[in-house]
This record gives C-alpha cells, sequence and structure tokens, in this order.
C-alpha cells in the first residue's frame, strides 16, 4: 500500500507508477488544464492521466515541460479513443499524442475502450511500441473480464493496468479479484463518482472521525485498497484536499462499511453498451 503521495506501485513488467494522480477529463485545454497540472505537480502529485479524447494533452505537456520537476520523474498517461484503434491508426494516434505532450515517450498507454472487432489489433500496435521502448507500460481501460480473457489468448505482451470505473457505489469485486490473480493493477476512474458521492452520510460520518472529507476517506479507501486513483479537479484547494490522506487510516470495520455502499451504479457508461 502506498503511504506517500509520490509511493508507487510497481506493475506487472517492473515499472513502478504513482499510486495517484490527477485526471484532466473535460478540463479545457489551454490555461485551465495548464493551470491544474501546475499546482497538481507544485503540490507533489507526479502522475497525470489525459487521452487524446480529451484534447488537452497540449495543455498538459505544456505544463509538464515548463515544470521544475523533470519529465523523468512525472508519469504520464494517454490512451488511443476509439476512432483511432486498428494497428496502423493506433501507432498514428501514438505519435499525435507525444507530439501534443511535447515528449518522446509515454509511461503509460491505455486502449480507451475495448471496440468489438477492433482491439485484438490495437493492442498489437500497443505491443509494438512496448517492444520499441516508445511506452513504459502498457494496459487497457474499461475492460470487463471477458475482454481481458479475449484480448490475453495469444498476446505477448500482458496488460500492465486496467482503468475502470470504480467507486464505494460500483466496487468491481470480482473484476478486481480477477486482475489480482492475473497480476493486472486495477485504477480507478470516477473515484468520486463525479461528485455524486460526496454527500453520503456513511462517509461522512467516517470522515467525521478524523476530520477528513468524504473525498477524502473515498480516496483513502481506494489506497487502501491498492487501486490507483486519479480525482480530476480543477480547484487548487482541492487539488491540495485529495491528496491530504496519508495521515490516517480507516479500520476494517469502516472499510467493510464503504465497501456495503455498493450497488453496481455507474456515473458513466458500461463497457457493455457503450456507443
Ligand atoms: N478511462 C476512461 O474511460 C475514463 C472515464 C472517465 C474518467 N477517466 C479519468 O478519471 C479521472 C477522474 O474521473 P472523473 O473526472 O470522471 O470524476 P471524479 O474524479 O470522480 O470527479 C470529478 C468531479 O468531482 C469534483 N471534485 C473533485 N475533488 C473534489 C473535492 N475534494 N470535493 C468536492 N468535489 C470535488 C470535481 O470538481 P472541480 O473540478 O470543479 O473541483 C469534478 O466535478 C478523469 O479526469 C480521467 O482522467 C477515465
Amino acid at each position: 500500500m502506498i503511504t506517500h503521495l509520490q509511493d508507487t506501485i510497481t506493475l506487472n513488467n517492473g515499472v513502478r507508477m504513482p499510486g495517484f494522480g490527477l485526471g484532466v477529463y473535460k478540463v479545457e485545454d489551454g490555461d485551465v488544464v495548464y493551470q491544474a497540472v501546475n499546482t497538481a505537480l507544485e503540490t507533489g502529485y507526479r502522475s497525470i492521466d489525459t487521452a487524446s479524447y480529451y484534447f488537452n494533452e497540449k495543455g498538459v505537456g505544456q505544463a509538464v515541460k515548463d515544470s521544475r520537476v523533470p519529465r523523468d520523474d512525472i508519469f504520464i498517461t494517454s490512451k488511443v479513443w476509439n476512432d483511432q484503434q486498428g494497428y496502423e491508426n493506433t501507432l498514428k494516434a501514438f505519435e499525435e499524442s507525444l507530439e501534443n505532450l511535447q515528449t518522446d515517450y509515454l509511461d503509460l498507454y491505455l486502449i480507451h475502450w475495448p471496440v468489438k472487432g477492433m482491439y485484438k489489433e490495437t493492442w498489437r500496435a500497443l505491443e509494438k511500441l512496448y517492444k520499441d521502448e516508445r511506452v513504459k507500460a502498457i494496459g487497457v481501460s474499461n475492460f470487463h473480464i471477458h475482454h481481458l480473457q479475449h484480448l490475453m489468448d495469444g498476446c505477448e505482451v500482458k496488460p500492465a493496468v486496467d482503468q475502470v470505473e470504480y467507486h464505494p457505489h460500483l466496487t468491481q469485486e470480482e473484476l478486481h479479484a480477477f486482475c489480482r490473480r492475473e497480476g493486472i493493477q486495477l485504477e480507478a476512474w470516477s473515484p468520486l463518482k463525479r461528485g455524486q458521492l460526496l454527500d453520503e452520510p456513511v462517509l461522512e460520518e467516517i470522515g467525521e472521525k478524523y476530520n477528513k472529507t468524504a473525498a477524502q476517506v473515498i480516496l483513502r479507501w481506494d489506497v487502501q485498497n491498492k487501486v490507483i486513483t486519479i480525482p480530476k479537479t480543477i480547484t487548487d484547494k482541492r487539488i491540495e484536499e485529495n491528496a491530504d490522506i496519508f495521515d490516517f487510516s480507516l479500520t476494517e470495520d469502516e472499510m467493510k462499511q464503504i465497501q456495503g455502499l455498493n450497488k453496481n451504479d455507474r456515473a458513466g457508461t458500461n463497457p457493455e453498451s457503450f456507443d
């Protein structure tokens, strides 16, 4: 379990990925994303989660470039979007992401969604990028167990990460157990259910005991569950608040209480029925 903001989790290929990062979905490119990434890096964050689909890789890249933190100390994740899938298209999409991010490698490149009939070819391109040392680790996002099984059947490189919607209303226990068995690191998107969990009385009550907010309780629950988490915020105060979770511990009972809030309810799209 990570014990501080820059602590890392070792992925199945030996690469060390920060257990906590900033997500930038729906953050406007230019000044807004630049400021958020800048504040996060100044606060001590060392991992940024973007995607070609977020259309803000340029601002992320500029903030990383201008930062006092060396590029090598920052972990950048990007993702190949659905209409960029297939072998050649993915290789091209990767180059575009690098150019936008003003970098010559990625730390983690993910297949954003399991586009039927396409993702195995897309994975072959990720394997090539990995073998060519253009990216330190490759993985997937929004893959259910059957997608992972299908992908791994005949693959050369096992996915290092599966990034999925994960929060106290969607605890993904079967997928998490599968990933643990297979050595695939689970990563939580929408860890705060996009703000919809923050007035949940159980979380507020636990938070009161430790003088923490509901958001901090959820993010601490992620950490103790060994799930990498990437909450999104553009608010300076919240960038600090979300990372201020390393000075308290949830008890086993509290962990179970939070786990018990599960109702298999999503804020985002179900990977079985995305468009
Ligand atoms: N792979 C995928 O398909 C996928 C899908 C969705 C998301 N993601 C990734 O996961 C990241 C996080 O998910 P998300 O952005 O959907 O949702 P989220 O992190 O669960 O929630 C973000 C929302 O919560 C608010 N917030 C953040 N911290 C808060 C705090 N301490 N107190 C109160 N409100 C707070 C933010 O508002 P302000 O910004 O106004 O502070 C924003 O409205 C994304 O940014 C993206 O990088 C990946």
